[in-house]
């Protein structure tokens, strides 16, 4: 038989929180996700109170597997932001994708009239998005960290693309993180970026078959369960498209905004406008968008063209009124060295390359200053 949210409360009913309270009533749990006999909450608590709830995610997880029906349980602790993301709007997209048992009751389903609880540490979270795949996200999100470190930040990536994770290639990882106590993840130092990628824990030949909670309890754990350590600023990769994994983002961490990537060519142009419209939808603010692959520079003469009608991405960022953050030209140098685990602002900084790659993640630093939740909302269709 199906197992039920009201089972999983009603298990949870006998837990205590460090203060004695029945942990439903101790206003902290997530809303609850059972799919085959998964079920997955976390529960959002006060930083500073975070070791004294150790013990009771752990007793709450063994009181759900206890659950006659129930194959496993995965319970996330995450401590709530002290400040700074205090201006985070509504939550739309928590209602979109986790739609509420009839009856099961809503005031202690989720403190959604709290802030977004924040990952210990970690000062701001970024995402690198595209409407579209193939676009250079993931080879943007590499060296755009890689621009950002070169500003003095202390910078992490995490690769949430976990049907196609890019990290393990795109800088040469071969490597599985160790466990820190036997439940944490050590992430993987590279180029001195702090890196985690799903693509870390599994082989690539393993296929990939994820459905809609599981991407949520991958992404969440390597959001939670990760040492990420102090960091100024975490990139993330995002999947190409606007599904699960995107709103789960934007429910489980306070993003600080999004970098879209586009090609200049229309229809990418039409799959960048969805993402801009994806974000906003969360509100989400988007820092801006990149042209990759903007124009060719012949490797061999240095001779410029416009393949695929240059400056499209400029045009659709003043058109969405969102910035417009730099052109990366496509070039052979870009692909040879992203492929080969070797990203171009790392191995070759004094380049042309690296150099507008500096200069996106000096604009991105700046939007990231000036953004903020309340930034005015742009009505676009999708
Ligand atoms: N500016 C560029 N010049 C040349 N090649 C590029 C450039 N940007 C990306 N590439 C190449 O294009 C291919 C796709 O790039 P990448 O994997 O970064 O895209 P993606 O948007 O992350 O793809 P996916 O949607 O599959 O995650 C890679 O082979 C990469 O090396
Ligand atoms: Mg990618």
């Amino acid at each position: 038989m199906a197992v039920s949210k009201e089972q999983v409360l009603a298990a949870l009913a006998k837990v205590p929180s460090p203060e004695g309270a029945p942990l439903p009533a101790a206003r902290v749990l997530s809303d609850i996700v059972v799919s085959d006999g998964k079920v997955f909450f976390s529960l959002t608590v006060d930083s500073a109170a975070v070791k004294s709830w150790e013990s009771v995610r752990k007793a709450a997880e063994e009181a759900v597997r206890a659950i006659p029906g129930v194959q496993s349980a995965l319970v996330a602790l995450t401590a709530e932001r002290a400040a700074g993301a205090a201006a985070r709007g509504p939550q739309p997209a928590h209602v979109a994708t986790q739609p509420r048992a009839a009856g099961a009751p809503a005031a202690h389903a989720h403190p959604a009239d709290k802030v977004q609880p924040g990952i210990p540490g970690v000062d701001a979270i970024i995402a690198v998005a595209s409407g579209k795949g193939g676009v250079g996200k993931s080879t943007t999100a590499v060296n755009l960290a890689l621009g950002l470190r070169d500003l003095g930040m202390k910078v992490g990536v995490l690769d949430a693309d976990i049907y196609g994770p890019s990290l393990p290639k795109l800088l040469a990882i071969k490597e599985k993180p160790q466990t820190i106590g036997g439940t944490r993840l050590k992430p993987i130092e590279r180029y001195g970026l702090t890196v985690m990628s799903i693509g870390f824990l599994i082989d690539e030949e393993t296929p990939m078959i994820w459905r809609g909670p599981m991407v949520m309890s991958a992404i969440t754990q390597m959001l939670r369960e990760v040492e990420w350590g102090k960091l100024d600023i975490m990139v993330v990769d995002m999947p190409p498209g606007t599904g699960d994994a995107q709103l789960t983002m934007a429910q489980q961490v306070p993003l600080k905004g999004a970098v879209i990537v586009s090609t200049p060519q229309d229809l990418a142009l039409i799959d960048a406008r969805r993402g801009v419209a994806m974000f906003n939808r969360v509100n989400v603010p988007v820092l801006g968008v990149v042209e990759n692959m903007s124009y060719f520079l012949c490797p061999s003469c240095g001779t410029r063209s416009d393949i695929f009608s240059h400056g499209g991405a400029r045009k659709e960022a003043e058109r969405l009124g969102v910035p417009f953050l730099g052109e990366v030209p496509l070039h052979m140098t870009i692909r040879e060295k992203s492929d080969a685990g070797l990203p171009v602002v790392a191995t070759e900084p004094d380049g042309p390359h690296a150099k507008i790659y500096r200069e996106i993640a000096a604009r991105v630093r700046d939007q990231i200053k000036g953004a903020t939740r309340t930034a005015p909302k742009i009505v676009i269709e999708a």
